[in-house]
């Protein structure tokens, strides 16, 4: 055995269990009887102090350095051994009573939260925020200290390895600038057509199950590997080759559960097009957050949300809803789809007006993360950059920042991927239809596989070979700018409306 084999063996257990961990979690969120909670979480919790025994194992840095002077390796192994070294660092960065203190506060604050957010009781949160912001100052600091960075960009890099908060300042500075005036034009644009007849409901969950399927279906999404259910918050998750999506369902409306699927089916390609040689080893796993949110927002938002598709869609909606009279015209569907309104809730926002929302949580976490800011000044600061980014006055904190649960349940560092997605998949789109002029017209007729074949050859099938900017100026030309997904929005949103 190589020093090389050791380690592509060990980290091969360790996928075996985060598989195994992956399954039970989607059980957990679709399937279990809630009489199962206590006994599941004591489960879940070995397998995760398992999982990070595995991965901090003591015989790991002696296999890397035994690793890094063996010759016979090719450029997979190398950045393996890298994608390795990556994941190891960070995770024997912590001390464990920070680890356990850390998901205790979490734990907390999560359960404090959900009634907080119900009564806009923000002073109710304060004190367990505090103590989960403090931890993970904490975190931030220790991990910087092993990676030479700062604690939010120590944070930061956790989500999306090799982000700096320096880039992303520039870029959503650059968008920052943009976006008040865009969409006061895109919406004064707007104004100028006459209103959307509204679809008439209830549209049965069966049917749009059905729909949801056959759309997958024409996306290139493989079932053998994978399936469609049900859940409160939908997400993309299971095990390699066992690729789960969900959704929700309403029946007033099947336009929000139906781009969902369409959405969770971008982040479900890239999982089943990772390299099945490396599936189960770092260097066959996802480039990053933001790539994972640029596959789902390049189909749900380019491809899903233009004229070629919604030409190829509206008659099928039609027809499974048996559906009559103008409302259901694709031209119709298109503006649905593409409506601008600023509002109180990300996860509601439009295309235009979701960097905003965005860009706003990334500032205040930042300058949290950095303790510029006492935490109780959160709500007045929040309420003001909703204001001054997006015109609106926030009437509570419920509508304000309570609406996440992402900094409740320690997620800080992660909301700068969701904008930083959106701009990714602008650009990835834009080089894939210069790289191949057949992939919109195959679109407007249901045929995503030219779409999909470059994405496999160009980014799914890469895994983490490259890092990410190398990987985004191979397949597009260059590192990633705001300047693709700015000229987009003009385009849809003024010129082509
Ligand atoms: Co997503």
């Amino acid at each position: 055995m190589t020093a090389y084999s050791d380690l592509s063996a060990h980290f091969g257990r360790i996928a075996a269990l985060s598989n195994a961990i992956g399954i039970l979690q989607w059980d957990n969120d679709v399937m279990m009887p809630r009489g199962a909670a206590e006994t599941r979480a004591e489960s879940m919790a070995l397998l995760q102090v398992m999982r990070h025994g595995l991965s901090t194992d003591a015989r790991i840095g002696g296999w890397l350095a035994a690793a890094d002077s063996d010759g016979s390796l090719g450029a997979w192994e190398k950045a393996n051994l890298r994608e390795i070294r990556r994941v190891w660092t960070v995770d024997t960065a912590l001390p464990s009573e920070l680890v356990e203190a850390s998901s205790k506060a979490i734990s907390a604050c999560e359960m404090r939260w959900r009634q907080a957010r119900a009564d806009a009781d923000f002073t109710g949160l304060l004190p367990y925020l505090a103590e989960v912001l403090n931890l993970q100052r904490q975190i931030g600091r220790a991990k910087g200290e092993k990676l030479g960075l700062s604690p939010y960009d120590a944070l930061l890099n956790d989500y999306e390895p090799g982000g700096r908060s320096t880039k992303i300042d520039a870029l959503f500075d650059d968008l920052a600038a943009f976006l008040p005036g865009f969409t006061q034009e895109a919406m004064a644009v707007q104004a100028r057509r006459p209103a959307q007849p509204a679809l008439e409901g209830p549209f049965a969950t069966a049917t749009q199950r059905a729909l949801g399927l056959k759309f997958m279906a024409a996306l290139g999404y493989d079932f053998e590997r994978g399936r469609l259910d049900i859940s409160t918050h939908p997400f993309c998750g299971g095990a390699d080759n066992d690729v789960r999506i969900t959704t929700r369902y309403e029946e007033a409306d099947f336009t929000k559960a139906l781009m969902g699927v369409l959405h969770e089916t971008g982040h479900a390609l890239y999982e089943q097009g990772r390299p099945q040689g490396y599936l189960n080893q770092p260097v066959g796993g996802a480039r990053g957050m933001s790539l994972h949110e640029s596959q789902s927002l390049l189909m749900e938002m380019q491809a899903c949300r233009s004229r070629q598709f919604l030409t190829y869609a509206a008659p099928l909606m039609r027809e499974s809803f048996g559906g009559t009279g103008p409302a259901w015209e694709s031209e119709a569907m298109w503006h649905r789809y593409t409506r601008v309104e600023p509002g109180f809730i990300r996860v509601d926002a439009d295309e235009v007006t979701y960097p905003a929302h965005v860009i706003l949580r990334y500032r205040l976490e930042k300058t949290l993360i950095a303790d510029k800011m006492p935490l109780a000044e959160l709500p007045a600061a929040w309420n003001a950059g909703m204001k001054s980014l997006l015109g609106v006055t926030v009437p509570n904190d419920r509508l304000g920042c309570l609406q996440d649960i992402h900094w409740p349940s320690g997620g800080w560092g992660y909301f700068p991927t969701y904008t930083l997605g959106a701009m990714t998949a602008a650009q990835i789109f834009d080089a894939a239809c210069k790289a191949d002029h057949a992939i919109l017209p195959a679109i407007g007729k249901g045929d995503f596989s030219p779409l999909v074949g470059w994405l496999r050859a160009n980014i799914h099938g890469k895994g983490s070979l490259l890092p990410t900017d190398d990987l985004l100026t191979e397949a597009t030309g260059r590192p990633l700018d705001a300047s693709v997904f700015k000229a987009h929005l003009r385009r849809r949103y003024i010129d082509e409306v």
